[in-house]
């Protein structure tokens, strides 16, 4: 059984065929980094229109890729929570119309439970129950995860996502967009502990929450002060900005395993996956393989093609499909994250 997978959640543009076995026939990505550069992030109605060029191109290829046409899938899948509204209506429309136009069953795929679900297929066995960490551009969440179908929200970030800091973060210091993986390689140069960087929310073990909106305005505090608070006309040596990342990185990392930990510790699961552009962090891989040596979890990280967003990681349909889960065609799109 094979099914086309839909994903417009934000700014990327990809469209997959995987089969229930869940071996993948085709993945094509087609990314919309350089229209998003010179803004320093996201803009939504740029990702909205961008996409409404590209669905139909990156949906031809992957079913070219795979050599299957469009009889011969058993569902036409696609993420319609959490997003961009305008991004996720494009993917939306384009799965209803091929719906209309064959026959086929719709599936909804919710983005989050998706990141999972990435280490699902990068295993290659059974990963559930676990906690989940997603971190993303968007997203910094904490779940229970009994199943593939059955999230509960442990926590989540109160301010800003992981990812988001990384990229507000990255244009204060002059590196380019996306932010994450700018800081990560100036990192490689810097003292982790040149800056003391607040860790938000570290003290309160009460909840699951993280908080990044401190760290920001730390960051830019220490690049200008509020003597000096023009950031345009501040000029920063090579080894500052290397400094700076790295102490930002460090602080990040530190506060997303500190909560992962007592989630794992709460819930007495054995297993954490953790999915989401974050999760390509070099030093958050190694921070949290180390972890699981020294507590003693199964640790599942996606490799880092299915980290970013992608249509892979939408074989979670399946889980849906199998179960008898498909949408009528007056299906929504839900931009706002629904915790469960
Ligand atoms: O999952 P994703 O592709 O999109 C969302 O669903 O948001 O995540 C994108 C985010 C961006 O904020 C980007 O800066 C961050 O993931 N990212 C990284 C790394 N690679 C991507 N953050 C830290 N380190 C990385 N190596
Ligand atoms: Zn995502």
């Amino acid at each position: 059984m094979k099914i086309l997978t839909i994903e417009t959640t934000c700014d990327e543009t990809a469209a997959a065929v995987v089969t229930d076995e869940l071996r993948v026939l085709s993945s094509v990505v087609a990314s919309q980094d350089e229209l998003h550069r010179r803004f320093a992030g996201v803009v939504p109605e740029i990702a909205a229109r961008a996409h409404v060029e590209r669905i139909l191109p990156t949906i031809d290829e992957a079913l070219t890729r795979a050599n299957v046409r469009l009889e011969d899938l058993a569902a036409i899948a696609v993420a319609n929570t959490p997003g961009l509204a305008g991004s996720l209506r494009v993917g939306l429309v384009a799965a209803k119309t091929l719906c209309v136009a064959t026959g086929k069953p719709l599936v909804a795929i919710n983005h989050l439970h998706a990141h999972i679900y990435a280490c699902r297929m990068a295993a290659g066995r059974e990963v559930f129950p676990c906690v989940g960490l997603i971190v993303s551009g968007g997203h910094s969440s904490l779940y229970r995860c009994a199943g593939p179908t059955d999230f509960a929200y442990l926590g989540g970030t109160i301010d800003d996502a992981a990812g988001e800091a990384f990229d507000k973060v990255a244009a204060k210091l002059g590196l380019p967009y996306p932010g994450g993986p700018a800081i990560s390689k100036a990192a490689e140069r810097g003292n982790p502990r040149a800056y003391d960087f607040p860790r938000g929310l570290a003290q309160d073990r009460r909840r699951l929450d993280f908080s990044f909106s401190g760290l920001k305005t730390a960051v830019r505090y220490a690049i200008a002060g509020p003597q000096n608070p023009d950031l345009a006309n501040c000029t920063l040596t090579e080894q500052q900005v290397a400094d700076l990342a790295a102490s930002f990185q460090e602080a990040v990392v530190e506060s997303l395993i500190g909560k992962t930990l007592l989630a794992i510790e709460r819930t007495k699961l054995g297993t954490l996956c953790v999915g989401g552009g974050v999760a390509a962090n070099r030093l958050l891989r190694e921070r949290l393989a180390a972890a699981a040596r020294r507590a003693g979890f199964d640790l599942h990280i996606a490799p880092p093609e299915l980290c970013t967003d992608n249509a892979v990681m939408g074989a979670i349909a399946f889980e849906r499909l199998k179960a008898g889960k498909t949408e009528p065609l007056d299906l929504d799109a839900v931009p706002g994250l629904v915790r469960r």
